[in-house]
């Protein structure tokens, strides 16, 4: 039943091209929407250059991954949720700068739901220079750790904030921005994801902000050297985007970045998120 895609690796520990599909075939065939999520798992993200995938049919693809977000996206259609700097597009477009550090999206929820299983961006237009997004393997963070090491981040706990990830692009917020942040709940995961397949992965970010039980100076340094590792050039996968890449990430088992791009380049990317169904435990 399932279809068996042709995947490149693009580098030693993440990413894969796939080729000889049509963005039809994506959107309408199971088959091939069960060889996706396989082949995800495997290599964490999948570029489909050139595929000019439409926003109807992203959503179409999507939607036999699983449940997605049809949260308003400042997009006519549901279910696309728009990527850009520019305000006239997007009326929360500042919070998006965020998206300049490592991180993986959804480790501080609203309502304690388990982060987002997959993200796809299609590039609808691409910045002049910079904003290629970069991602890199949290398990082969993990598998990389020596043995002591694997045993003793095992029991560490560490708090996520939306204040952590704010505060490396807004450093110096005003009081009612600083307010805004620290509404959302703070959220507590283990350093060390226990995943139900078996594999283990680890849970760092721009959102990590403390390792709990330990002093802050020493967690945070901890947490930045463990992200140093994880996302050491080697390691990453940097797509440099053309109208009509499609690309889609495991976003349980990598952390991804964009470059920067000035908040006046006509970048726009389209996004479509399919909910996880595993809590991080
Ligand atoms: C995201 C994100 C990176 C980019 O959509 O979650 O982080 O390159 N995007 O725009
Ligand atoms: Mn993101």
């Amino acid at each position: 039943m399932t279809a068996t895609l042709a995947c490149r690796p693009l580098a030693a520990t993440v990413g894969a091209e796939v080729g000889g599909l049509d963005a039809g075939r994506l959107a309408r065939d199971d088959a091939v929407a069960g060889a996706v999520m396989e082949a995800l798992e495997q290599y964490g993200v999948l570029v489909f250059r050139g595929l000019h995938l439409g926003p109807e049919d992203q959503v179409a693809f999507a939607r036999r991954l699983g449940e997605i977000d049809y949260e308003p996206g400042h997009h006519p259609v549901r279910g696309i949720y728009r990527v850009t700097l520019d305000k006239a597009k997007n009326s929360s477009a500042d919070y998006l700068k965020a998206t300049f550090e490592w991180h993986m999206d959804g480790c501080t929820p609203l309502h304690g739901e388990p982060p987002q299983k997959a993200t796809v961006l299609s590039a609808k237009q691409v910045a002049a220079s910079g904003g290629e997004t970069e991602f890199a393997s949290t398990y082969a963070a993990y598998d990389l750790l020596g043995d002591e090491e694997k045993e003793r981040l095992g029991s560490l706990h560490v708090v996520h904030t939306l204040e952590a990830s704010q505060r490396r692009v807004h450093p110096d917020p005003a009081p009612e921005q600083l307010e805004r942040w620290r509404k959302r709940p703070s959220s507590t995961h283990p350093l060390v994801w226990r995943r139900r397949t078996g594999r283990r992965s680890l849970v760092v970010g721009a959102h990590a902000d403390h390792v709990v039980g330990m002093g802050t100076g020493e967690g945070r340094t901890l947490l930045a050297e463990l992200l140093d590792r994880t996302t050491a050039p080697g390691r990453v996968y940097r797509h440099r985007w053309s109208v009509g890449d499609t690309v889609i990430w495991d976003n349980t088992g990598v952390v991804h970045r964009a470059a920067p791009y000035p908040p006046d380049s006509p970048r726009e990317l389209l996004r479509t998120t399919v909910f996880g169904d595993e809590p991080i435990r």
